[in-house]
């Protein structure tokens, strides 16, 4: 079954990163096939996936943060779209907020991912879900919430602009309107506590998200009934490859529309 290899992966990896002292886990190796630079801690963690799918026999390819892709046997699908760690910036600096995120698709864009598994750590809760399955956390179905007001709710919303004045400004609307706002640094999780209710809403306008961030969130958000719209309001889809790079409002499909409708007139 798909999900029991995700989780396959995911065990793999978690056991893996878990031996690694701290200092060890932020040395950086070399700049992954992603453009960002590859710590140890990346590279252990996608070693042991890639050993994990050697050993189950997997076929198909992996399309994964730091090694770009890679084949195992002639066959094109499925694509296993793996985050060894997303959230490395917390994890090499003790805040318990990363994950590991894998997901499976039978076709080259991201709406072909037919499983999906996030395990938030250190937590160890695993999001998990199938197409046309529901979503389910450690096992229990969960729900994104209904259209909720902005002004009443709790958002995360990705702030790390890193100098890009404009990006920050055009949230500062939403960032202002929301009840309650969260920068968490692990989008894959963000994207799960949106399909959880934990989050109304996520967004992130800043053009860097990677499918390998997303790919198995999606799934678990569009399965526990939310959506993930891109900026300008369509159903966010694109190529399970890495040089994508993309913004997205998630949430349910009122509460996008509101959120889009702020970040729009900020632009303006
Ligand atoms: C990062 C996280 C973070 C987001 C960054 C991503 P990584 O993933 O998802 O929340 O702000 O843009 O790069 O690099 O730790 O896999
Ligand atoms: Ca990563």
């Amino acid at each position: 079954m798909a999900l029991d290899l995700l989780q396959g992966i995911c065990a793999a990896a978690q056991k893996a990163i878990s031996a690694l002292p701290r200092e060890t886990a932020a040395q950086v190796l070399r700049k992954g096939a992603s453009g960002d630079y590859t710590k140890i801690i990346d590279s252990t963690a996608e070693a042991a996936a890639v050993a994990y799918l050697e050993a189950a026999g997997f076929r198909g390819r992996l399309v994964s943060e730091e090694l770009g892709e890679r084949r195992f046997g002639a066959e094109d699908y499925p694509i296993v779209v793996l985050d060894p760690v997303d959230g490395t910036t917390n994890a090499t600096r003790g805040i318990s907020f990363y994950s590991i995120s894998a997901a499976i698709a039978d076709g080259r864009l991201l709406s072909d991912v037919y499983a999906g598994a996030v395990l938030e750590l250190p937590a160890g809760r695993l999001f998990a879900a199938e197409r046309g399955k529901g979503a389910l956390l450690d096992g229990r179905t969960i729900r994104a919430n209904g259209d909720e007001p902005i002004a009443s709710a709790l958002i995360g919303v990705d702030l790390n602009v890193m100098g890009n004045r404009a990006k920050f400004m055009e949230m500062a609307p939403l960032c202002i309107t929301a009840k309650h706002v969260r920068n968490m640094g692990s989008a894959a999780i963000e994207l799960c506590y949106v399909a959880s209710g934990a989050l109304a809403l996520y967004a992130d306008n800043r053009s860097k998200l990677r499918v390998t961030d997303i790919a198995a969130a999606l799934l678990i958000l569009r399965e526990a009934g939310g959506v993930a719209l891109d900026l300008s309001g369509n159903v966010l889809d694109c190529p399970l490859d890495l040089k994508q790079r993309v913004s997205l409002v998630a949430g349910s499909r009122g509460t996008c529309s509101e959120a889009l409708s702020i970040i729009g007139s900020s632009s303006k």
